[in-house]
């Protein structure tokens, strides 16, 4: 089956946007139903979440990703109120700068934890859900990931990388049941990522999202853009930069 054209309408498909309080993944979910798609929305704080969910008719389903058990409820309440699953955007994430020598563990622990094994713990519990007819599982990692930007950003590259390795066995894992996997790798994006951190790295790369990064929502658009393939096509791999970047 080749050739097929989409008429640029998700059409009530229905994924579940994990980060989705804030930044890309509020963005996301903003975008997916302004293309006609359905969207359920987790992340930890309940507040923003509901919030969002009531502005876009959407399930509200607040989770700490790290947090196994939540997470599988979290999921099983999605595809409950959604009456099932067609995609899974996994955008929660964190970012601590540091070089090696300086930093505190725990900072790495947290990378990690949300950025790998948060982005596994969904998609397991989505997985069952997503092959039932087929879907998208979108996993946002960073161009650090593919390559190291600065000596401070070594452990967070490391987690992002391990996105882009996890993507490629889950698309191998998943192809038979007509599920896509499509990692997006955004360089400096403008959101709350930075928080308000005062180390020199972080500061830094604050200031570049304002001055010279992406938008969130160039990144959602490029979302739905990999949602909305044809059911052939599966988009391996999104990088994106600013230009002024
Ligand atoms: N901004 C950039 O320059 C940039 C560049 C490349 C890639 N990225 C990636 O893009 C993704 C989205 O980040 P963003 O830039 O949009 O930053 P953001 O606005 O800070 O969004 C991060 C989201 O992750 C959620 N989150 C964090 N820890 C979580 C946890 N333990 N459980 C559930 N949700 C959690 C946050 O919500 P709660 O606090 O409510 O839990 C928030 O919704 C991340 O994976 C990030 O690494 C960002």
């Amino acid at each position: 089956m080749t050739g097929q054209e989409t008429d640029g309408r998700l059409h009530g498909r229905r994924v579940l946007i994990t980060g989705a309080s804030s930044g890309i993944g509020a963005a996301t979910a903003r975008a997916i139903v302004a293309a006609g798609g359905r969207v359920a929305l987790l992340a930890r704080r309940p507040e923003p979440v509901q919030e969002l969910a009531t502005e876009l008719d959407g399930a509200a389903v607040p989770a700490d990703v790290t947090d196994v058990d939540g997470v599988g409820a979290a999921v099983e309440e999605a595809a409950s109120q959604l009456g099932g699953l067609d995609g899974l955007v996994n955008a929660a994430g964190a970012m601590r700068a540091g070089r090696i020598a300086d930093t505190d563990p725990a900072a790495w622990r947290l990378m990690f934890d949300v950025n790998v094994l948060g982005l596994l713990h969904v998609t397991q519990a989505a997985i069952p859900h997503l092959r039932r007819d087929g879907g998208d599982v979108v996993n946002i990692s960073s161009m650090s990931g593919r390559r190291v930007g600065s000596v401070e950003m070594a452990a967070y590259a490391a987690s992002k990388a391990a996105v882009h390795t996890v993507s490629e066995g889950l698309r191998r894992e998943l192809s038979d049941d007509g599920v896509r996997v499509t990692v997006v790798a955004p360089g400096v994006v403008d959101t709350d990522l930075f928080g308000d951190r005062d180390d020199e790295t972080t500061s830094r790369l604050r200031d570049k999202a304002r001055t010279e990064g992406l938008g969130a929502v160039d990144v959602a658009s490029a979302i739905v853009g990999v949602l909305l393939a044809p059911p052939h096509v599966v988009h391996v791999e999104v990088a994106m930069l600013s230009i002024h970047q």
